[in-house]
C-alpha cells in the first residue's frame, strides 16, 4: 500500500500533490500549437447548437457540484448566457424547464452516481443535449451522456475528493472559453491571454505545494474548535463550499460558508470571541466590500484568516490575524489555486485529531444508490 501511496501518508495527500499533473494532463491536446484557440475535437455539440443554447443547467452532487458552482460563473461571464446550478437530487424531482436549447452539463468523478445518473436521463428525455465532465471514461454517465469532457486526474482514491475537484475547474475553463470562441464573446486576444493564464496554473499549484507549513499550522490551531465559518463573495464564496464541505468530511469539524454580504442577515448572530473565521478574498472587484465585512466579524472578537493575493496581504494584516498568499491569476481562475490551500487545512485538520484521513466515517467515495 506504501508504493501505492509513492511515499505520501495517505491517499488525500498525494492526490493534492498530483494536482499540477492533473491540470496539465486535463490540458493537454485540447489547446491548439498557436496556443490562442481551445479545441475540443470530440465533441458532438456542434457549433450550430452551441450558437442556439439559451440556456445552461450544471447538475451534479457533492464537490463536483462544488465545481459547478465555479464552472457555472465561468460559462456565465464569458459566455453570457444563463446558467443554472442545482443538485442531482433536486432537480431529477422539479420537473425542470428543460428544452432543446438547453445544454445540459452533469459533472461527476466517478460517473456512477445515481442521483447525477437519473437527472442525467430526465434532461435527455426532455430534448436536451447533456454534456457529461467526468474523469471515469466507461462510467455510466459517460456510456449515456451526449458528449463527455474528461478531466484527466487519474483514479481518485481518498474518499475526499480533490484533485477531481480541481480538474474538474480546468474543464470548465476549458469548455467556457470554447463556447466563448465559437459564439464570439471573447475576442481572440482574450481568449489567447486566458488560455496562457490557464497554462501557467500547474506550476503555481507546485509552489503553493512547497510552502504547506503555514497551512498545517494553522491546521493545528484550528482543529481545537467546533464551529467555524468561511465567507466569500463571488468564485470566492463558491470555493468557500468547497473548503467547508472538505472540512466536514474529514475533520469532523462543524463549519458553514456563507456568502460574505449575506452575514449580516443572521449568522453574524453566531460569531463571538476566538470563532475563527476563514475569508477569501482573491477577487479584487469586491475586495472593499469583502474587507468591510472582515471587520464586521473581527469587531465581534472572530479570529481571521485571510486567503488572497501577495499584493494585498500587508494592508489586509491590519483587519485580519492571519494571511495566506496564493499565486497572482486572473480572477476567474483563482478557485484552482485557492482551494489548494483549503484542501491542506481539512487534511491537517483531520491529521491533528487522528481521524481516517482517506475513509472518513458514514461517506462512501462513490453513492450509486439514491
Ligand atoms: C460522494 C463522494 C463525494 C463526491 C460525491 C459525488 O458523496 O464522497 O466526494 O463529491 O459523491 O461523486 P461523483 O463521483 O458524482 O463526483
Amino acid at each position: 500500500v506504501t508504493a501505492e501511496k509513492n511515499g505520501f501518508d495517505h491517499f488525500m495527500l498525494k492526490e493534492i500533490h498530483e494536482q499540477p499533473k492533473a491540470y496539465r494532463d486535463t490540458i493537454r491536446g485540447r489547446v491548439d500549437e498557436s496556443g490562442r484557440k481551445v479545441v475540443l475535437k470530440d465533441l458532438n455539440l456542434t457549433e450550430d447548437r452551441i450558437k442556439q443554447i439559451q440556456n445552461v443547467h450544471i447538475v451534479a452532487c457533492g464537490t463536483a457540484y462544488h465545481a459547478g458552482l465555479v464552472g457555472g460563473t465561468v460559462i456565465e461571464q464569458l459566455v453570457r448566457v444563463p446558467v443554472y446550478n442545482d443538485v442531482a437530487s433536486e432537480y431529477r424531482y422539479r420537473s425542470p424547464l428543460i428544452t432543446p436549447e438547453t445544454l445540459v452539463i452533469v459533472v461527476s468523478q466517478s460517473g456512477e452516481t445515481a442521483d447525477t445518473l437519473a437527472a442525467l436521463r430526465e434532461a435527455k428525455s426532455n430534448g436536451a443535449h447533456v454534456l457529461a465532465v467526468t474523469n471515469v471514461v466507461g462510467s455510466s454517465i459517460a456510456r449515456d451522456a451526449d458528449d463527455v469532457l474528461v478531466t484527466l486526474a487519474g483514479p481518485e482514491i481518498a474518499v475526499a475528493s480533490t484533485k477531481a475537484y480541481s480538474s474538474q475547474l480546468i474543464a470548465f475553463y476549458l469548455l467556457g472559453l470554447y463556447l466563448a470562441q465559437v459564439r464570439g464573446t471573447q475576442s481572440e486576444d482574450q481568449v489567447a491571454h486566458m488560455i496562457s493564464a490557464i497554462q501557467a496554473l500547474p506550476e503555481q499549484v507546485e509552489s503553493m505545494l512547497e510552502n504547506s507549513d503555514a497551512i498545517k499550522a494553522y491546521a493545528e490551531q484550528i482543529s481545537h474548535n467546533q464551529h467555524l465559518f468561511f465567507i466569500g463573495r463571488g468564485l470566492d464564496y463558491a470555493v468557500a463550499q468547497e473548503g467547508s464541505l472538505k472540512l466536514k468530511e474529514i475533520s469532523y469539524i462543524h463549519s458553514e460558508a456563507y456568502a460574505a454580504g449575506e452575514l449580516k442577515h443572521g449568522t453574524l448572530a453566531l460569531i463571538e470571541d476566538g470563532i475563527p473565521v476563514i475569508a477569501l478574498a482573491t477577487q479584487d472587484s469586491v475586495l472593499e466590500k469583502t474587507v468591510s465585512n472582515i471587520k464586521e466579524v473581527k469587531a465581534r472578537g472572530a479570529d481571521v484568516m485571510v486567503i488572497t493575493h501577495e499584493e494585498h496581504v500587508a494592508s489586509l494584516l491590519k483587519s485580519v490575524d492571519q494571511a495566506f498568499a496564493i499565486p497572482k491569476t486572473l480572477p476567474l481562475f483563482t478557485p484552482a489555486l485557492s482551494v489548494v490551500p483549503l484542501q491542506l487545512l481539512s487534511y491537517y485538520a483531520s491529521l491533528a485529531l487522528g481521524h481516517d484521513v482517506d475513509k472518513p466515517r458514514n461517506l462512501a467515495k462513490s453513492v450509486t444508490v439514491e
